[in-house]
């Protein structure tokens, strides 16, 4: 019998820091690992605990790994001062990942907010390997601040890929910090942009409150309820649906999930509390 359980002792390779909050840890899983785009990890210290993360990187990367993750907490701060060298233990993947099969032939439009690139990051790398599956990407990204802003470096290249238009934004830039893009929540980017909603699915990842505006948004650019993906996170544990913690309406989270259609919610309003 297999041991949902199961964990690997993975080596800290590199750490990159993003932003003040958020870091990406390179982790060599000393072979493949093996994993679908959207699905989750969770990542332990010895010692100290274990958290739901998802892997940042492409699907086809399957050593080393990446997850990008934000300090908010205990454990999470633990793992902001492992040290390159350090033990991780890693088990999974669980939950269901996006459903690719389902994208092809259709204009990808994906919209992320804060450490909710992390995920959004590890699909748009996935979906470039296999470009030619899909019509297009529109890749619409916010963060707090220019320097609250991840993979500042890799967006440029986004940028530049035929078939890709990136746009970005901030809420708000501080005094001594440089921007010359659109300035205003992730929303405003949408409003502006051509879509044909009958031919698009989109993926979004983000705060609660920005995950609610930006599914509001998009419905009414007619997006189909069916065709709106979202990144859904929640109270975790057990991760593979035996402890009841990160229930939503009748689904785990950890087993259902975390990637959900806007249309499988009875209640989506309740979902963002
Ligand atoms: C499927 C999934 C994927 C995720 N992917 C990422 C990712 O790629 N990068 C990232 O930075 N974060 C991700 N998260 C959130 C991450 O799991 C939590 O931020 C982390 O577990 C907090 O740990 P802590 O001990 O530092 O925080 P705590 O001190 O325990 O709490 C700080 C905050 O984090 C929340 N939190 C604590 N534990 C969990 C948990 N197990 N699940 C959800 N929220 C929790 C608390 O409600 C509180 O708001 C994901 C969560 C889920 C459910
Ligand atoms: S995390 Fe335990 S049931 Fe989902």
């Amino acid at each position: 019998m297999v041991n949902a359980f199961q964990s690997i002792r993975t080596k800290l390779l590199k750490v990159i820091t993003e932003s003040p909050t958020i870091k990406t840890f390179i982790l060599d899983c000393g072979g493949e690992f093996e994993f679908k785009t959207g699905q989750f990890v969770e990542v332990g210290l010895p010692g100290v605990g274990e958290g739901p993360f998802t892997p940042s990187c492409s699907h086809y990367t399957k050593n080393p790994i990446e997850i990008t993750i934000m300090k908010v907490g205990y454990m999470t701060s633990k793992i902001h001062e492992a040290k390159e060298g350090a033990e991780v233990i890693l088990r999974g993947p669980y939950g269901n990942g996006y459903p690719l099969e389902d994208f092809e032939g259709k204009h990808i439009l994906i919209v992320g907010g804060g450490v909710g690139l992390a995920p959004l990051r590890s699909l748009f790398l996935t979906l470039v390997h296999d470009l030619n599956k899909y019509n297009g990407i529109t890749a619409c990204f916010g963060a707090r601040s220019p320097e609250d802003l991840i993979y500042k470096e890799q967006l440029k290249e986004w940028a530049s890929i035929d078939g890709v238009e990136l746009h970005l934004s901030v809420d708000r830039v501080p005094e001594g910090q440089n921007w010359s893009g659109n300035v205003g929540v992730v929303t405003t980017l949408l409003k502006p942009l051509s879509i044909d909603p009958d031919s698009t699915v989109a993926a979004v990842c983000g705060p609660p409150i920005m995950m609610k505006f930006t599914s509001l948004t998009l419905l009414e650019k007619g997006i189909k309820p069916s065709n709106l993906y979202l990144s859904m996170e929640s109270k975790m544990y057990c991760g593979i649906g035996l402890c009841r913690h990160c229930t939503i309406e009748h689904y785990f989270v950890c087993k259902d999930g975390p990637v959900f259609t806007y249309d499988q919610f009875e209640n989506p309003e309740a979902i963002w509390a």
